[in-house]
């Protein structure tokens, strides 16, 4: 199908309407749309065929292009649909296990058959005949080109009987213009509706899904080793979490009292006395700072202490973002003095917290404590983890 597009491309021609209409579409800023369609069909990250059209993708561009006319008909962004996996989509699901592999770079990739291993076919066999089998796919131009599916089975990220495990891969030339951030929206919605609280995954330690998973909100839970000896890591997120909106992610927008406030609402004032009553421990806000890797801009609570001999030290107490409705403070301890926080006097919810605290960061060696606190009577437990954290510095 590339090779009829290749033989006849240049006659391929487009009419005015369709000149504007692909400037207008792609905002394309060029005087000859004709010109850059060929060079976008030359350089194709892949052609796909559907009745009369081709379509064209190109740097998250599709071109619908009319095969028997040459007629170059549109061209917009990628902006596939996503839509709750039907029986008829299963026969795609062999395809997206062997794409949601992770093969590093440079190493080559194993035969299809692969997948038929147990440890892996598991993730489709009879998909559609358990509870918790659920999915969501994404299509372009008539064409599946990405699937999410869970399921309780078990395998590498099984949890519990209550939690449905992840699967996900979209086909490579889709990867990158936000169809795996539609499809989970999509999914995390099916399996609320389902009734679930939480879904878990396992992935491996190095693949770079992992910061994807984390910008969705999976959590790592554990690290363990796979049949292959590779590190996985097992992450969970809890549902539920779906109505929480994280602002002020606009890099180009930096954070001022007004747009906190905006933000918060109510819980601006709370936001403030907290953030007062801190200075009182000599710990400052520090100017907020845009963060690639949580693409939001985050501010933390320093303490800031000079020592006898006259050196200036500073120490992170906890970082602070700002969501709608409410702040999220974050606390981070050393995973061997869970024991010293349980004895502290705060709020059952907050040793809730620390009891439920799992192992994390690259070594397993620290615990996190997140609050997101919305009124003054939650202000009490950061104050007390705030002076305990100082107390540890010195
Ligand atoms: C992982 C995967 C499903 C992501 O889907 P995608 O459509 O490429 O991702 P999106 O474009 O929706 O990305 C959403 C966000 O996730 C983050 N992200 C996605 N892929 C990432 C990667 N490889 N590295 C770092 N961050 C990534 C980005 O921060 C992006 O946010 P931004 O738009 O603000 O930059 C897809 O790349 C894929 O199929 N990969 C191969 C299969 C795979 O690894 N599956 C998981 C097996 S456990």
């Amino acid at each position: 199908m590339t090779d009829d597009l290749i033989k006849n491309i240049k006659s391929l021609h487009t009419t005015q309407t369709g000149e504007e209409r692909i400037k207008r579409n792609i905002n394309l800023q060029t005087d000859d749309v004709v010109a850059w369609c060929k060079k976008a069909v030359q350089q194709a990250d892949i052609i796909i065929g559907h009745g009369k059209n081709r379509y064209v993708y190109h740097n998250g561009v599709a071109i619908t292009i009319n095969i028997h006319s040459n007629t170059i008909i549109t061209a917009h962004k990628i902006n596939a649909k996503v839509r709750a996996m039907r029986e008829s989509d299963y026969v795609c699901l062999p395809e997206f296990l062997y794409q949601a592999l992770y093969i590093p770079e440079g190493e080559e990739w194993p035969p299809r058959n692969i997948i038929n291993d147990p440890e892996i076919f598991v993730y489709i066999k009879d998909f559609g005949a358990q509870p918790g089998d659920l999915g969501v796919v994404a299509e372009q131009n008539g064409q599946v080109i990405g699937a999410a599916w869970t399921r309780i089975i078990p395998a590498y990220g099984h949890i519990d009987k209550d939690t449905p495990e992840l699967a996900i891969s979209i086909l490579p030339e889709f990867r990158g213009y936000g169809i795996g951030a539609k499809l989970m929206k999509k999914l995390f919605e099916v399996l609320q509706k389902n009734g679930y609280k939480q879904t878990s995954l396992s992935v491996q330690k190095d693949n770079p899904a992992v910061r994807f998973y984390q910008w969705l909100g999976y959590e790592i839970s554990d690290e363990r080793v796979d049949h292959a000896g590779h590190k996985d890591f097992l992450m969970i997120k809890e549902l539920g979490g779906m109505d929480k909106e994280q602002l002020l992610r606009n890099p180009e927008i930096q954070p001022t009292d007004e747009i906190i406030a905006g933000g918060l609402c109510a819980a601006y004032k709370v936001f403030t006395k907290f953030v007062n009553e801190l200075e009182r421990y000599d710990i400052a806000l520090m100017d907020w700072r845009y963060y690639n890797d949580g693409k939001a801009w985050l501010s933390k609570g320093e303490y800031k202490w000079t020592t006898r001999r006259g050196t200036n030290k500073v120490k992170p107490i906890c970082w602070i973002s700002i969501w709608r409705g409410f702040f999220r403070a974050s606390f981070f301890f050393g995973f061997d003095i869970k024991k010293d926080l349980l004895e502290l006097s705060i709020s059952q919810n907050a040793k809730e917290l620390i009891r439920n605290a799992k192992p994390m960061g690259k070594s397993m060696r620290f615990l996190s404590l997140v609050f997101d606190v919305s009124n003054e009577e939650q202000l009490g437990d950061l104050y007390t983890l705030s002076e305990f954290r100082k107390k540890r510095v010195k």
